[in-house]
């Protein structure tokens, strides 16, 4: 166990090999860790629990640190397997043992477990007396599930908020003022970008809240990552700043796909048009980039130029999945053109420009498309494509 403040304490996993999580549909190439907490008053509360291959190793360490008979109560602030796997195996164990969740909640450990558990509903603003501390709820519906919430530690001032304000990180260190900030901040933000994203307005809306109630926050707990205590308002400031719909970074993403660098030929020109015009850009090949860092990079720009050659009437598959993803994560609102090369029927370019349009991207731009190899000509066409679209921007 770590103390984190005041009888607050991490019995997490710390998971240094993670690659892939949620299946395989995110990168993790920092690893992860599951933060469960123990909080050690009156009452012993367990918070969270670990993902369920570390559930063995996680009840141990229960036992031998704490003993699991003096474990009085179980709170739940999120049912997803990665915090909730191990409650099966741990209540095996101390079946009667009070759990506390949201209403979603419960009917989420009920789906999961099928099993007939004490199971205690607490909705925002709800709170339980545990000694010097109390426990206060917060609904954090769709943060990411309709059964998040959080617990506020109220006398430790610590706020366990669970996948709100994490990371996929593991470093060394558990406490964000013993770790690379660079490495920090990229890690949060690709967890906003990819997990959270589709839910912004909600975020906003929630953070408005959570500043209203004025709380005194000495430490963000979340259950991935590292822990927040110096300074912990700079993630909720930096999460407010991304949930904002008009968010960005200073620079444009140009994102292709090729076949015969043709597509990308055209990529670099425009790049070049960009430049000539003081707007800097970042180049990507979708087809060999990690779609992850992809969309975190996409989520940062302030406009997004994307090409494919054309093939079987359409894209290359890796930007056909890449629209795909951004409608779905709800990426909008930014300036954006397509481009492309083609060999007989050219309607590749179209159809990225249309899907931009349908994703909610301002397109203002017909694409620009060549047949076969680019000439110096077509190329010079394509630089001032991108000086174009670094005025409209
Ligand atoms: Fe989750
Ligand atoms: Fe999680």
């Amino acid at each position: 166990m770590i103390e984190v403040k005041n009888n607050v304490y991490w019995v997490g996993i710390k998971d240094w090999d993670l690659r892939r999580f949620h299946g395989h549909e995110l990168s993790t190439h920092r690893g992860s860790t599951y933060n469960s907490y123990i909080i050690k008053d009156e009452k012993t509360v367990l918070v969270d629990t670990v993902w369920n291959p570390y559930k063995e190793e996680f009840v141990e360490n229960l036992e031998r640190e704490v003993g699991l008979e003096n474990i009085d109560m179980i709170i739940i602030n999120h049912c997803e397997p990665d915090h909730a796997g191990s409650l099966g195996y741990l209540m095996e164990k101390i079946p009667n043992t009070p759990i506390y969740c949201s209403k979603n909640g419960e009917q989420s450990i009920k789906g999961h477990f099928h099993k007939d558990w004490n199971i205690n509903v607490v909705k925002t603003g709800d709170s339980l007396k545990i000694g010097e501390n109390e426990l206060v709820f917060v609904e954090m519906t769709m943060m990411h599930w309709p059964d998040s919430m959080l617990t506020y530690v109220k006398g430790a001032n610590v706020v366990l908020s669970n996948d709100a304000f994490g990371q996929h990180y593991s470093p060394s260190s558990l406490f964000n003022d013993q770790v690379d900030q660079c490495e920090l901040y990229q890690e949060a933000i690709k967890y906003f970008a990819n997990i959270l994203n589709p839910f912004r307005p909600l975020i906003k809306k929630k953070i408005e809240e959570i500043k209203a109630m004025n709380l005194d926050i000495d430490v963000i707990a979340p259950s991935h990552g590292v822990i927040w205590r110096d300074n912990p308002i700079q993630i909720v400031e930096k999460y407010y700043e991304w949930s904002q719909s008009d968010f960005s970074e200073d620079y444009a993403v140009i994102v292709y796909d090729t076949m015969y660098d043709a597509t990308k030929n055209m990529a670099q020109a425009i790049a070049e048009g960009l430049r000539n015009n003081n707007i800097n850009s970042k180049l990507y090949n979708s087809s060999v980039t990690d779609k992850s860092d992809l969309i975190t990079e996409l989520f940062k720009a302030k406009a997004i130029i994307m090409g494919s050659c054309t093939v079987n009437n359409g894209t290359l598959s890796s930007i056909s999945m890449l629209l795909e993803e951004m409608q779905l994560l709800k990426l909008k609102n930014k300036p954006a053109a397509a481009f492309g090369s083609f060999g007989w029927s050219g309607e590749g370019p179209g159809h990225i420009s249309e899907r931009l349009k349908k994703n909610g991207m301002k397109v203002d731009l017909e694409p620009i498309k060549f047949k076969y190899q680019p000439t110096e000509e077509q190329l010079k066409e394509c630089v001032e494509f991108g000086e174009k679209f670094a005025q409209s921007l």
